[in-house]
């Protein structure tokens, strides 16, 4: 008998990706280039209830234990690796054949392969899968973009493998092209944002307001169950409550504070800076990842800097600071920050969609991240609403229903940021989304007298407010005269 689907690639997405396969009842055929991951996978598939998956130690083998047309998901590092196994299963594959590449791949790549793929008559999509090792094997959220008719010769697969969530599983054809794969990576640049912005909820509360590791993880298991409801805010509460097997208290404190990170954030801020948008919360995540990789030169820059006089401000000033209220106000500076990390996201593939022709539904794309993916959020189905009410909104802040919440936030939100700044307690993320709030929404900003320097050094001219045309001015021949009018010397 001919397996439905194969999978090549059994690290621990492909392994638990090809289980979650085999067990909606979808027979598999799996392969991977050293084989004792085949035999692996295979005896987990025995021992999970004897599952049907098949191993295969050759990739011609594999590929003929397929039926027609085939379709093969790969999850091999992104890369060469990619191109590697194409090469290999595509010559056993055969015209109406597809492959569907899992992996964090940059969109172009996926675009390249797509257009090799068709002169061989193959299929070819690039499928987003969000989720980590639990996600694979118990549903993740799946973005798959590229051939049409790969993602319908899967969809009754992908959407039962996928998680389900009250309105439906989280998957959806995201578009054409490498859109599946823009969109798994716009996801990650929003991860990083949420990352960056709970870390520096934790530090205020911990630093200024002196929380305690069990007060942690109280007050986070708490915003769980409100508004901020999250598995990155449920995985949060979870870490301040596991001890160090190692010494005396939690593991949390004796990570060294050093963020790695592999790629799909810095695409993210470049992909902003090519279009264009402003994404300034995400873009302050990527820098506090690469300031917190300068861990040395930070130790040595806080000797220089106390030598230097710089007094490390008193927290307990600030323990004053009623508590209750403290932590109140930081559950709502983070939640407004949130939303401008959301929207420079949303903003972003807004922007891509329209360069690219991929038409990408916001609201079904804020569906698909509701369930199964690392920034799923109760939030994320407000954000759906959103874009459902109007599908051309020009930004989340100016829909009628967050307005409202950013107008009711606002004072907590300055009044954390300001203890912060107070406090010298960096806070780049809630900072930069405050800043992009309080930018978006001012009718006129001083970029005018930006435009009359740009003009006064390079004659780059200028637009007026009260007439069409663009205009230059001799600034300096002007300024000259009227010095030399007042008498100030030039
Ligand atoms: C997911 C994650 C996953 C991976 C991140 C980590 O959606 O399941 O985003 O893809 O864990 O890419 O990224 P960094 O190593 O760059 O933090």
């Amino acid at each position: 008998m001919l397996s439905r689907i194969g999978l090549a690639g059994l690290a621990v997405m492909g392994q638990n990706l090809a289980l979650n396969i085999a067990e909606k009842g979808f027979p598999i055929s799996v392969y991977n280039r050293t084989v004792a991951k085949v035999d692996e996978t295979v005896a987990r598939a025995a021992s999970e209830g004897g599952l049907p998956l098949f191993g295969h130690r050759s990739p011609q083998d594999f590929v003929l234990s397929i039926s027609r047309p085939r379709s093969i998901v790969i999850l091999v590092k992104a890369g060469a690796p990619v191109d590697q196994t194409i090469d290999t299963l595509s010559r056993y594959l055969e015209p109406g054949d597809a492959i569907i590449d899992g992996g964090n791949e940059w969109y172009e790549n996926t675009e390249r392969r797509i257009r090799e793929a068709s002169a061989r008559g193959l299929l070819y999509l690039g499928m987003g899968v969000s989720g980590g090792e639990d996600g694979a094997r118990n549903g993740p959220s799946l973005m798959p973009g590229g051939s049409h008719q790969a993602y319908d010769n899967i969809e009754n697969i992908l959407t039962r493998i996928a998680a389900q969530v009250d309105d439906g599983p989280c998957v959806t054809f995201v578009g054409e092209g490498g859109a599946g794969n823009f969109v798994k990576m716009v996801h990650n640049g929003i991860e990083y944002g949420d990352m960056q912005l709970i870390s520096e909820a934790y530090d205020v509360l911990r630093i200024v307001g002196g929380l305690s590791n069990a007060e942690l993880a109280e007050t986070f298991a708490e915003w769980n169950r409100g508004e901020l409801e999250s598995f990155l805010i449920e995985i949060t509460a979870d870490i301040f409550g596991v001890r160090d097997e190692h010494g005396d208290g939690e593991l949390v404190d004796k990570i060294l504070d050093k963020t790695g990170m592999k790629g799909t954030g810095k695409w993210t801020v470049q992909q902003a800076a090519e279009l264009s948008i402003a994404a300034p919360t995400i873009a302050a995540s990527l820098d506090s990842r690469y300031l917190s990789g300068l861990k040395e030169e930070r130790e040595a820059a806080a000797k220089t800097l106390e030598q230097a006089g710089i007094s490390s401000a008193d927290f307990a000033t600030f323990r004053s600071v009623d508590k209750k209220r403290l932590i109140d106000d930081v559950r709502q500076a983070l939640y407004a920050s949130k939303i401008c990390s959301y929207a420079q996201g949303m903003n972003l593939l807004k922007s891509k969609s329209a360069e690219k022709g991929w038409n990408l539904n916001l609201g079904e794309l804020a569906r698909i991240w509701k369930g199964g993916c690392i920034i799923r959020a109760r939030f994320l189905d407000r954000i759906k609403k959103a874009y459902e009410r109007n599908r051309g909104l020009a930004n989340l802040i100016v829909d009628p229903e967050f307005a409202k919440e950013m107008v009711q936030r606002q004072a907590a939100w300055r009044r954390v940021v300001g203890l912060a700044i107070e406090a010298g307690i960096s806070t780049p993320g809630m900072c930069a989304s405050l800043a992009y709030f309080d930018t978006y929404r001012r009718a006129r900003l001083p970029a005018n007298l930006v435009q009359a320097q740009r003009d006064y050094f390079g004659a780059h001219t200028y637009e007026r407010v009260d007439r069409p045309g663009s205009f230059h001015t001799e600034w300096s021949k002007i300024a000259r005269q009227g010095r030399a009018g007042t008498g100030i010397r030039s």
